[in-house]
């Protein structure tokens, strides 16, 4: 879970220490650090591995957690890799600067406004009059490229073929994902998640929505060629001890996206690849975003898809508990009737006892997940195995968090700052940048 917490050039500090210190006192099996950037380029408070010098701080962090969990938990480190993706822009800005005007313009043009002049027009006159027509007259001269860029900030996708840096993904991902895994296990990390979900790059190659035309996208067998290649060049490039796994969608949740079957079918692949786990997810894309306002990026969690990927109590009648675990059923049925052992993780609105241990008895999943529910009370397994379940501070799944990820804010939860425990303003207790939230979960002791 991504809690911006990082330093400005993605350092692990001490606010990374306290952050992983808390949740590994829960003594949960396993913690997947946040997806942390395999490039090195500047990209704010996000962890970073993609040079040697991150390398120190990272082994920082491994061994505040063998403290704190008293070497019980089990630490993996998220890899992830994104495109880019521009804040919403100035209209005046956008039509001055970053359109890149065609003739196709100058016709459209002097079409909306039946004035042939415009097919011979300067540009500067071209940029001038779009930046005044309405949008309903936008929309007859724009592409729906150019619309997006202006109404939503331009994005980048795997099908950008004409761009040498897109064009290359193939080439540069599978050594940069090799060079970080290596950098985990150096730093101590007992293994990797491969982020092929949400609205980053990987899951974007696996994409129905994919159709390159270089052999990596289009049909299914095409889509996952990438994500076994860099699979494949990070199993050689770490010990046998290191675990190797990937987190995927098991549905998209979008128009024409992948939907259970596409899952399950990759999640054969990759069993049969030799992934040490398959974890899924489900929706967190851009393309049914929210538009942001101008000046905002877009948020690949505000639509419909972000929804069943971090699903809230504002919810269908089927309700946000456990949400997701059907899917998860479908895909872990696919990968044992193909013949394969390999561990299924599930996520989404586990927030208890019984939903957990439901979805493992009836074999959704052979390890459950929760996000959310683990940064509402960090404590809440030890609280169940000592049968104190009372005492579990219940995740309210309205996202409070969320909303603080996508503002870039430190993220904290609504319950920790009156639990009664060194509430806001109690001395010695950190403070989030803003002095109003608490950055650590309250204490608790057994
Ligand atoms: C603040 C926040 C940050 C998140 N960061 C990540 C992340 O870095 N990588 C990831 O795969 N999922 C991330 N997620 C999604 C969660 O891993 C999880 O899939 C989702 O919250 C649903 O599970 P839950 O109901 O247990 O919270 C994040 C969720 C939240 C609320
Ligand atoms: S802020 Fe709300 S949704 Fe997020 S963990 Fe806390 S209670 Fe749950």
């Amino acid at each position: 879970m991504v809690p911006w917490r990082a330093t400005d050039d993605g350092f692990v500090g001490q606010d990374v220490l306290d952050w992983y210190r808390r949740f590994a006192e829960g003594r949960p099996g396993a913690i997947v650090v946040e997806a942390t950037g395999i490039r090195d380029v500047p990209s704010g408070p996000l962890l970073r591995i993609g040079d040697d010098r991150f390398v120190d701080g990272l082994r920082r962090l491994v061994d505040v957690v063998r403290q704190g969990s008293g070497g019980e938990t089990r630490l993996f480190i998220q890899l992830i890799d994104f495109l880019a993706i521009r804040r919403r822009p100035e209209p005046e800005k956008f039509f001055e600067r970053f359109l890149v005007v065609r003739d196709g313009h100058r016709r459209a043009l002097s079409d909306t406004l039946s004035d042939s002049r415009w097919n011979i027009a300067p540009e500067s006159d071209v940029r001038a009059m779009l930046s005044t027509l309405a949008p309903a007259a936008l929309e007859s001269v724009l592409d729906a490229r150019e619309l997006e860029s202006l109404r939503r900030g331009h994005r980048e996708r795997v099908t950008d073929e004409h761009l040498p840096h897109i064009r290359d993904l193939p080439r540069m991902l599978p050594e940069l994902f090799a060079s970080a895994a290596q950098r985990a296990e150096r730093a101590g990390f007992d293994g990797v998640e491969l982020h092929y979900a949400h609205a980053y790059t990987m899951a974007s190659f696996l994409s129905a929505l994919n159709t390159r035309a270089d052999g990596y996208g289009g049909p299914r067998e095409s889509r996952v060629r990438l994500p076994l290649e860099v699979f494949r060049a990070v199993r050689g490039a770490v010990s046998g001890d290191c675990v190797v796994g990937c987190r995927f969608l098991a549905d998209e949740v979008i128009a024409g996206g992948n939907r259970v079957e596409d899952a399950a079918w990759f999640g054969v692949e990759f069993a049969r690849a030799g992934m040490d786990f398959l974890s899924l997810s489900k929706g967190g894309k851009f393309e049914d975003a929210r538009e942001p306002k101008v000046g905002q990026a877009a948020y690949p969690y505000t639509g419909p898809s972000g929804h069943e990927c971090m699903p809230t109590v504002r919810s269908d009648a089927r309700g946000p508990f456990g949400r997701n675990l059907p899917l998860a059923r479908s895909v872990r049925r696919a990968v044992r009737d193909a013949g394969f052992a390999t561990p299924v993780v599930a996520s989404g609105g586990i927030n208890g006892f019984a939903v957990a241990e439901d979805a493992l008895e009836r074999g959704d999943a052979d390890i459950v997940a929760a996000a959310r529910q683990s940064l509402a009370d960090p404590d809440w397994f030890q609280k169940i195995l000592l049968g104190r379940g009372e005492e579990i501070r219940r995740c309210k799944l309205t996202n409070y968090c969320e909303a603080l990820d996508q503002m870039h804010k430190q993220v904290t939860c609504q319950l920790w700052d009156r639990s009664g425990v060194g509430d806001v303003g109690t001395p010695g207790v950190p403070m989030s940048r803003d002095g109003r939230r608490r950055l650590v979960a309250p204490e608790w002791r057994p």
